[in-house]
């Protein structure tokens, strides 16, 4: 479960008002959309949530965890891919996830197992003894997919994980959001794809100018929109310019 209460976030001292007074609560057993435009505050507000940037108000829990009050504890909470897979490029894939094993403290016979179920399941297994800096761009993601995955967290923070991954990694990484959700765990995910969100998410919300202008369920989309209008044509109804 993520709580988020009244957070905001400006930045270059409160010239860009990034995110503004935003409440949300994640429950336990969904997946939940956090869509919107460009700069609409999306990757600002998960940073907040993953505790890579400080709140200028308000408050986040992971699974009752607070990122301010509890770092450690609330990060032992979630696995995260962030929305740039450029990282420790000059490291192999085995290192890397070597690496967060090591960080979530995953003892070594756990570690190999999950590692090749999921470098298996993400046909990554030989790959993975290259160097990060030699991998395409979806299978930098896939790495850190897996990586993000290894501590078997039980809330998945996803910021368009999509990006970048074939329709077979594609299909098998929304199956397992999936079957976590249904195991009673968390996922959110930001995305821009409007069929992804449409056919996978329990709930949404949509984000624009950095406040929250739409949140709930497909169902409840339905029934504020106009007869039979498609999620993007709310979408862009919703994030229209003034
Ligand atoms: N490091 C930064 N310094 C200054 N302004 C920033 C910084 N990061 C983001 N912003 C601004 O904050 C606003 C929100 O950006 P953010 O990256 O959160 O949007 P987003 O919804 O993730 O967009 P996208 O869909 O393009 O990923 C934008 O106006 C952006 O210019
Ligand atoms: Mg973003």
């Amino acid at each position: 479960m993520i709580e988020i209460c009244g957070v905001s976030k400006s930045y270059n001292r409160g010239m860009v008002k990034a995110v503004d007074g935003v409440n949300l609560t994640v429950q336990n057993g969904e997946i939940f959309g956090f869509l919107g435009p460009n700069g609409a505050g999306k990757t600002t507000l998960i940073k907040m949530i993953t505790g890579i940037l400080n709140a200028d108000q308000g408050s986040i829990r992971i699974n009752g965890q607070d990122i301010r009050e509890n770092p450690i504890e609330a990060k032992m909470q979630f696995g995260f891919v962030p929305d740039d897979p450029n990282i420790f490029s000059r490291l192999t894939g085995i290192e890397y996830l070597n690496f967060m094993a090591d960080v979530y403290g995953v003892s070594p016979e756990i570690r190999v197992q999950r590692m090749q179920k999921l470098l298996e399941r993400f046909e990554m297994s030989s790959a993975a003894g290259d160097l990060i800096q030699s991998h395409s761009h979806g299978m930098k993601q896939k790495i850190i997919v897996i990586g993000a995955l290894l501590h078997n967290p039980p809330v998945w923070i996803l910021d368009e994980p999509m990006t970048g991954l074939d329709p077979r990694s594609s299909f098998d990484l929304k199956e397992m959001m999936r079957e976590h959700a249904e195991a009673g765990k968390t996922v959110f995910f930001s995305t821009h794809v409007l069929e992804v969100a449409e056919k996978l998410c329990d709930r949404l919300a949509i984000i624009n100018k950095g406040r929250v202008i739409f949140c709930g369920s497909l169902q409840e989309i339905r029934e504020h929109a106009l007869e039979n209008q498609s999620l993007e044509n709310l979408f862009l109804e919703l994030t229209e310019n003034e």
